[in-house]
């Protein structure tokens, strides 16, 4: 694997659910593979998750992870081609990412949208970059568009609490003070159109996400008829992708609390599992009667975090062998 940005990267589903579920079984199970290889792990924007669960998947394998913190630790750096560095960046990215790629074997970037300019973030300009000029295997941990970690802990996730062959899995907008990027949506979408699963998208008219991501998934716009029957409730907040109307790309739509994931909401579900990424704004995205439910599965859901970028990382070392 070259890349990991989509579901398509992974290749096999099924196959990647069963190595998923044999690396959970045995974690240290493949400790020389990783041996006197290195993984760094570069952050343009906060984590928790991300941060910790790449560095033990990465232990797990033998290999050494090490973290950069951009914008914290590190010169600040130019992302944009052509510019006169006449600002507080310090450095290009040009020399940056080949620098990088000779100090390890496996790069991680985690590069959140700008959500100013479509056209960039979609191109996914950066993570491209780090892909085109560092001459290693690249995983994206967040980057503009895509989080496909996430939606691979999510699927393994609902592969372990599913209690019917193919569950009704419901993905549904949710209110939020500032504007959030789509990578969370975009990837769930495509990774669950791959699975064997009854999708169902709901959210206010204006979010509609890009249908390079959603395919052919039904989008509802009544959020209790999409809830109906479902087995997994998975929230999330997204700004407007700006599909239908560019202009708004970025922006913050609505704050309806209406949409926020409450028992009303639960109720008409078939005693579904509730689903987050984390982090999570209680009592805007979800009520705390719901996050602290037993039916809420966000903690398992973070802990597949480990399980997933292992199976990514392992591949990526068999190809290097
Ligand atoms: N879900 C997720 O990516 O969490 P962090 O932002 O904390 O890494």
């Amino acid at each position: 694997m070259k890349s990991f940005l989509h579901a398509s990267d992974i290749g096999d589903i099924r196959k990647a659910l069963e190595e998923a579920k044999a690396v959970k079984a045995s974690p240290n199970a493949w400790k020389d593979l990783g041996k006197d290889k290195t993984i760094i792990l570069i952050f343009f924007n906060n984590s928790l998750r991300t941060r910790l669960s790449s560095q033990k998947a990465a232990l797990n394998l033998g290999m050494d992870p090490i973290v950069l913190n951009v914008n914290g630790d590190s010169w600040k750096l130019e992302t944009q081609m052509g510019v006169v560095m006449d600002g507080d960046k310090s450095e290009h990215l040009k020399e940056a990412i080949p620098v990088i790629g000779s100090y390890c074997d496996i790069i991680g970037v985690r590069s959140f949208a700008g959500l100013s300019d479509r056209e960039f973030d979609y191109a996914e300009t950066i993570l491209n970059q780090f892909i085109e000029y560092s001459g290693r295997p690249v995983i994206s941990l967040e980057s503009a568009t895509v989080h496909p970690c996430q939606a691979f802990a999510d699927l393994i996730t609902i592969e372990e609490y599913k209690t019917k062959a193919r569950p009704k899995v419901v993905l549904t907008w949710a209110p939020h003070p500032r504007a959030l990027p789509q990578a969370v949506p975009n990837s769930f979408a495509e990774w669950m159109n791959a699975a064997d699963v009854d999708f169902v998208i709901t959210h206010p008219e204006g979010y509609e996400l890009d249908p390079r991501f959603t395919g052919n998934a039904r989008v509802e716009y009544d959020q209790m008829k999409a809830l109906e029957g479902a087995d997994f409730v998975y929230a999330k907040n997204w700004s407007c992708p700006g599909v239908t109307k560019p202009s708004d790309y970025g922006k913050v739509l609505s704050q309806d609390m209406g949409w926020m994931i409450d028992s009303r909401h639960m109720a008409v579900t078939d005693d579904a599992c509730f689903m987050h990424c984390l982090p999570v704004r209680r009592n805007m995205i979800v009520s705390d009667e719901v996050i602290d439910s037993p039916r809420s599965i966000v903690i398992p859901e973070a802990a597949n975090r480990v399980v997933s970028a292992q199976v990514v990382m392992k591949r990526m070392l068999e190809d290097l062998q």
